[in-house]
């Protein structure tokens, strides 16, 4: 199938983003061919949820003998494994094209599919960062109880490439996670409820629409605000839509047109939340090196000043050159805190504290003022 629309958007060049990318439409075709007429290296992230191959032989019926609405559609189905393995290759070579040299790629599926996908991806050159767990709060039952309930998909992230410098906001995701590094099995309901597209007869518009909050935290996650976020398999248009309220640009393919016009109308109706809902918090790493003189410096602490832990029962002197000192020992505020604790390591701005109007206030309190007046300058 022939990809339509790829030249009549906009081609103005837009804040470092390559020209000629249909930026925030949806493109009706076939994803190879749509992603083969994109420029190079032009995307920051591809999100895919592709046909799983469910080989469903016939219908599938509850214990009552009802019809369960399993996923029998056209788009589903491959004559063979060969045929799925094709068709995966052609799709995964054309979205590592796409991408950027540091872009990386998600890609969902589940037991019928992910292992060739997976497989495949490693083979083309994409290098892989975690396999996702989604478990899923609200899973459909075993109805014939011949095997365990098929209770949760699996996501792959992969870099583009094993040097790909890719994004991820390990921080913001941790701060978000009561201050817990985020793990690696994420537990969220399927799509139901208000969320879930319906037609005027009240059926589902796509059988496998994904659920928001999983799209949410693979964008919050692995991309930036301005990125440029490609779904080949657009559907309903998921990532549209969340890329759309996280300040994201989205390119979305899909193959069929009633699909695309679902999508097209769902992400119309989606209002952007306010930058300062979704901006990336900057992360430690990226923020400026301060050295310890710098504040001895700037008056924050005083040469000849007492350094203390928070349970008062370990202190240092600060000399005038920016090191403490112990006893006989000298040594950078790392050194000397790792010194009196007797270990291997320590973070000196996280441990030792001056004292304030009789209150401790940690190092790296007064390290964020120089920063603040770095940031200003
Ligand atoms: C698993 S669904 C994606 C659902 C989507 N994530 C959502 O939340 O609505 C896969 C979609 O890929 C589309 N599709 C299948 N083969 C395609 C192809 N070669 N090119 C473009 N779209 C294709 C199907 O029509 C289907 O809508």
């Amino acid at each position: 199938m022939k990809a339509k629309g790829l030249h009549d958007h906009n081609l103005l060049e837009q804040g470092g983003i390559p020209a000629a990318l249909p930026l925030d439409q949806v493109i009706v075709g076939d994803c190879v061919a749509a992603m083969n007429a994109l420029p190079p290296g032009s995307v920051d992230l591809v999100f895919a949820d592709p046909p799983y191959n469910l080989q469903l032989g016939g219908d599938l019926r509850r214990p009552d003998d009802s019809l369960v609405d399993a996923v029998d559609d056209d788009w589903d189905k491959f004559a063979s494994f060969a045929e799925y393995d094709a068709f995966t290759k052609a799709w995964l070579a054309a979205a590592r094209r796409v991408l950027k040299p540091d872009g990386a790629l998600w890609v969902i599926g589940s037991y019928h599919n992910i292992f060739r996908v997976g497989a495949i991806l490693q083979d083309l050159g994409f290098w892989m960062l975690n396999d996702i767990v989604w478990r899923k709060a609200n899973p459909m039952p075993n109805f014939r109880g011949r095997r365990f309930t098929n209770a949760h998909e699996t996501l792959i992230w992969a870099a583009r490439g094993e040097q790909s410098k890719y994004t991820f906001h390990y921080e913001a995701l941790k701060g978000g996670n009561d201050d817990l590094q985020m793990r690696s099995d994420w537990y969220l309901p399927l799509c139901t409820g208000d969320e879930r597209l319906k037609g005027a007869d009240g059926a589902k518009v796509h059988p496998t629409q994904k659920p928001e909050a999983l799209l949410a935290r693979v964008l919050l996650s692995a991309s930036n605000p301005g990125d440029v976020i490609l779904d080949p398999f657009f559907g309903t248009g998921t990532t549209g839509a969340v890329a759309k309220a996280l300040g994201r640009h989205f390119i979305g393919l899909e193959r069929e047109a009633v699909y695309a016009k679902a999508a097209r109308e769902r992400i119309a109706a989606v209002k952007p939340l306010p930058p300062e809902a979704f901006a990336t918090a900057p992360s430690k790493r990226s923020e400026p090196r301060v050295p310890f003189l710098s504040l001895v410096e700037a008056g924050l602490v005083k040469a000849g000043e007492t350094v203390i832990d928070d349970k008062r029962r370990h202190s240092a002197v600060i000399r005038a050159d920016g090191t403490l000192s112990v006893g006989p020992a000298i040594g950078s505020i790392h050194k000397v805190g790792a010194l009196v604790q007797g270990l291997p390591s320590c973070n000196g701005w996280t441990f030792w504290h001056v004292e304030r109007e009789g209150k401790l206030m940690l190092l790296d309190m007064l390290r964020g003022e120089i920063r603040a007046q770095m940031a200003a300058a």
